[in-house]
């Protein structure tokens, strides 16, 4: 998968991630009780626009609100320019919605006080609202589920697209998606058909009723045709540990050990190696 400038992974699949995610967006907007503040937290934001294929996550949600919504949007994104392009592009939107939308740079895990900050202001609050999870490969889990766990993000939904067809690989042990979303306390959770040989899946996880999903890509996982669906991205066999090389390096314990190929890992899809690197050393 090739990268763009600012960091930014794009491929094929890169346009279908978009019109899917407006689909969802949109739907879940409708939906949100207009009684209530709607938060929306893209913690792999981008900056907004990429001229490969056009409006990024933060512009479609900005560009979707409904009247009369109060929001909250909190877009996050390691890389500092990307940030800076994407205060310019949304400043706009900023000003007509009078909405409040702090941004991170540097890594989430460098923005996760501004996140908590965020959370003790609004603990009284009954909020509503999504966490989009879009980076360049696998997220890092382990923060997602301590955000999805921590109140009141316990309340909001969250859509993730990932590669799952790698999730086994980059942990390293008989892990399948299952074990990474159980613990993020959903009690639905709907999938979108996987593509390509990687298995680019959406799945989205809620603990409300979400009549809204029918007129989306998503297909609830308790249905039949859901549970297909599913079943096809949570199969280990498609999973590609298998056919990938295995290098020998050495920890940063100073043990000698086997690990995947990681050149060819972020040739397949774009992924940020010290990242991938860093969770399987499980530093
Ligand atoms: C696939 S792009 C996001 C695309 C965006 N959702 C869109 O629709 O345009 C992934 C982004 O995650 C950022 N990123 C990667 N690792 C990160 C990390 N650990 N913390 C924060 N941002 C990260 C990259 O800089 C990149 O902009």
């Amino acid at each position: 998968m090739p990268k763009a400038l600012n960091g930014m992974g794009y491929s094929d699949y890169s346009p279908k991630k978009q019109k899917d995610f407006t689909a969802i967006i949109q739907q879940h907007l409708a939906a949100a009780k207009r009684d209530l503040p709607y938060y929306y937290l893209d913690l792999y934001s981008g900056e907004g626009y990429l001229p490969e294929y056009g409006d990024g996550s933060p512009l479609i949600f900005l560009k979707n609100i409904p009247q009369g919504l109060c929001t909250f949007a909190l877009f996050i994104d390691r890389n500092a320019a990307s940030i800076i392009r994407l205060r310019e592009l949304t400043a706009g939107y900023t000003k007509t919605r009078k909405m409040f939308i702090p941004f991170g740079c540097e890594d989430i895990f460098t923005v996760m006080d501004l996140v908590f900050d965020v959370l003790k202001m609004t603990e009284e609050i009954d909020l509503q609202g999504l966490v989009y999870v879009d980076a360049n490969g696998i997220p890092d889990f382990n923060l997602l589920i301590k955000l999805l766990n921590t109140e009141p993000f316990r309340k909001l939904d969250v859509l993730l697209n990932i590669p799952a067809g790698i999730v086994k690989l980059h942990m390293r042990k008989r892990a399948t998606i299952v074990d990474y979303l159980m613990p993020m306390a959903k009690t639905t959770w709907a999938v979108r058909e996987p593509i390509g040989r990687l298995h680019w899946s959406m799945l989205f996880g809620t603990n409300s009723q979400c009549g809204w999903i029918t007129d989306t890509p998503l297909i609830p996982i308790k249905t039949e045709m859901g549970l297909k669906i599913f079943k096809k991205a949570n199969n280990p066999k498609n999973q590609q540990l298998g056919r990938l090389k295995t290098l020998r390096i050495i920890d940063r314990a100073g043990r000698s050990v086997n690990t995947p190929d990681f050149r060819r890992i972020e040739d397949l899809i774009g992924d940020d190696n010290a990242a991938l690197e860093s969770s399987l050393l499980g530093t």
